[in-house]
């Protein structure tokens, strides 16, 4: 094989390679939460993505998230995990709930069926 076609060859896989990191890196990022800087967003990032990426709060009703959390506590607990705090429980609980599918105000765009109001 000549040596330009070996180049060639290796010029492509990089491309692949970076292209393949760029997807992970995009994917990993592509569900911003709502409210990002609030308690609840935040403990809910640094309690609920250690075992995966967390959920996005406009994917389940409230009542469905009240379940999840509660599920979620015996998963923990038999992961070795520690439980959420009574505190932290509250904070998860009231963010998701406030951006539930369900939520008057859900921020999500899917939930955003208002009609667009033109002037
Ligand atoms: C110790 C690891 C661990 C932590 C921490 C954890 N989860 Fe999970 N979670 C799991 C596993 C394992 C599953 C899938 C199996 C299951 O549903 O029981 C899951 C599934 C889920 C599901 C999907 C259930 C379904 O029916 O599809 C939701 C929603 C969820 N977790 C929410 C949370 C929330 C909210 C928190 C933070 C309070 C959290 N998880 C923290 C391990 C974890």
């Amino acid at each position: 094989m000549c040596r330009c076609e070996k180049i060639a060859r290796l010029r492509r896989r990089a491309v692949l390679v970076v292209v393949t990191l760029a997807l992970a890196v995009l994917g990993a990022c592509s569900t911003p939460l709502p409210d990002p800087q609030s308690a609840g967003a935040q403990i809910y990032q640094v309690r609920c993505s250690g075992c995966h990426a967390p959920y996005a709060p406009a994917s389940l009703t409230a009542a469905m998230w009240e379940m999840q959390v509660e599920r979620m506590q015996t998963v923990m607990v038999r992961a070795a995990v520690n439980p959420l705090t009574e505190q932290e429980r509250f904070l998860v609980l009231t963010y998701l709930k406030a951006h539930a599918t369900d939520a008057a105000s859900a921020s999500a765009p899917a939930a955003s069926a208002a009609p667009v109001v033109s002037p």
